[in-house]
């Protein structure tokens, strides 16, 4: 009978624990399996204001770049988007330390770094980790990192980022999905890039800062994120000048500041997207803390496509009451138009009156999401780089994917202009760049909600 006991006493703990064991684990993983998609009923005529967050793209660039400094420097203007709070974790992983201050500004202490290798599951789940490469190589003289992901855009070589790296004295290794440089002295050199690119003029500027001597790197890129970078490293002491032009000169420092405070640009693609966001449903919006001189390129095309824009000195008003006009687009590095409003300028295009032609010219892959939009009416016709866009009056709502962040971007205005429902899946690519984009869109009048199935 004691036994029998016992026996029954230990069945119910053993059942117990796999009971917790399961709700542990469903607790944990209940955010991967979670399917969430935005429901958008259209059709809506956009009009009010809009608060631009600070760029994706400075922002996941200067938090590997705080790695340079041995301190404790506090960010302000920070987008609360996936990408930051990965890029957030594994600076964590590495041994920093992140407190909030707000929703989006904290401080980050980097004086007990205990660790160069970024682990590959967290690296792989976005393309700016490769920034650590840079900036452990600068301080610590070594780097081990995942290989990058991000959107699907076509090749996303890396191989400027390593020539610079080389250049500067550096050995570079990639093998088993990582890739590793490390130096015993990294020396100041010149540096001509044989493709204009974003990430390797930030790469290669992090990894000169602290080097010996000066780097020049000629034919970089111009991005309004690449000055911001700069600019936070200066605040923090470093001494470079050109950022902003086609050359960049980096006088190495031997230490940066151990103490600072930096604000995060506005995002330059958020805001596009909601000018066209504007153009595309005939709407009047006034875009609030954003830089309408990083917006020359896509202003130009929103007049030439008959709709107007006021400029003030940190706003934008856009608004459109006809049917926009077809325009040519060709996507260029800075000052040209940029690739990362493409998708949703040819948002605009496909109801736009006549015929309109874009030529990607930065990525290969990049007309994805006109599949989507056809399935929606639309009459696009996308080959290779080039794709023929015979506007039409109207979209109709249907189910669509999110291609990746962009395109998300520009299926969530396609399904505010259309008629009917549309429902949008793979939304979390859209969480990696656009902060609380459905209220957003709902304080302009969208009827959009986000639906957790
Ligand atoms: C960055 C942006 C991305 C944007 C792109 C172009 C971030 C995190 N991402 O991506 O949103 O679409 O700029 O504005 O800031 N290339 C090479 N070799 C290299 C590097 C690039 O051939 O070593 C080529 C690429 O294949 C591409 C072009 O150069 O055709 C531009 O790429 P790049 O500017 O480097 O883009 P990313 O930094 O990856």
């Amino acid at each position: 009978m004691a036994a029998l006991c016992a026996f029954k006493k230990h069945l119910v703990n053993i059942l117990f624990l796999c009971y917790s064991v399961f709700d542990l684990i469903y607790v944990q993983f209940k955010g991967e399996f979670k399917l969430e998609k935005l429901v958008i009923e259209g059709k809506t005529r956009l009009s009010g204001d809009v608060t631009i967050n600070g760029a994706k793209n400075a922002a996941v660039a200067i938090i590997p770049a705080t790695l340079l400094i041995d301190g404790i420097c506090t960010l302000d203007n920070v987008p609360n988007i996936s990408d930051v709070k990965i890029s957030c974790d594994i600076l964590e992983d590495l041994g920093a330390k992140i407190t909030w201050n707000s929703e989006h500004c904290f401080t980050i202490d980097t004086r007990n770094i205990h660790s160069t290798s970024a682990p590959i599951d967290k690296t792989s789940k976005f393309r700016a980790s490769y920034y650590l490469l840079g900036a452990l190589l600068s301080r610590f003289k070594h780097a081990e990192v995942g290989s990058p992901g991000g959107c699907k855009l076509g090749a996303r070589p890396i191989d400027q980022h390593i020539k610079g790296f080389e250049l500067l004295g550096a050995k570079v290794k990639v093998a088993q999905g990582k890739i590793t440089a490390s130096s015993k002295h990294l020396q100041g050199t010149s540096i001509y890039l044989d493709t204009v690119s974003v990430g390797a003029t930030i790469n290669i500027m992090l990894a000169a800062v602290l080097a010996d001597g000066t780097t020049t790197i000629e034919n970089v890129a111009k991005e309004p994120h690449i000055v911001d970078v700069a600019n936070f490293l200066n605040t923090m002491g470093a001494d470079i000048h050109g950022a902003g032009t086609d050359t960049i000169k980096i006088n190495g420092v031997r230490k940066l500041k151990s103490e600072g405070t930096y604000s995060v640009v506005p995002d330059q693609i958020e805001t596009g997207t909601f000018m066209l966001a504007a153009v595309a449903s005939q709407g009047d919006v006034t875009i609030h803390n954003c830089i309408p001189e990083h917006m020359a390129s896509l202003s130009s095309k929103i007049v030439e496509m008959g709709a107007n824009i006021e400029e003030f000195d940190d706003s934008i008003r856009v608004w459109c009451d006809k049917r926009p006009s077809k325009v040519n687009i060709k996507t260029l590095p800075y000052p040209g138009f940029p690739t990362d409003l493409q998708p949703q300028v040819g948002v605009v295009l496909s109801i736009a009156d006549g015929t309109s032609i874009i030529n990607e010219s930065i990525w290969e892959s990049r007309f994805q999401y006109t599949g989507e939009l056809n399935k929606m009416g639309a009459n696009i016709n996308a080959q290779g780089k080039t794709a023929i866009f015979e506007g039409v009056e109207k979209l109709s709502g249907a189910p669509v994917y999110a291609t990746d962040l962009r395109a998300g971007a520009a299926l969530i205005i396609a399904g505010v202009i259309a008629e009917g429902t549309t429902e949008l899946y793979n939304i979390e690519h859209i969480d990696r760049g656009y902060e609380s984009i459905e209220e957003k869109f709902r304080k302009l009048g969208a009827n959009i909600k986000r639906v957790n199935e």
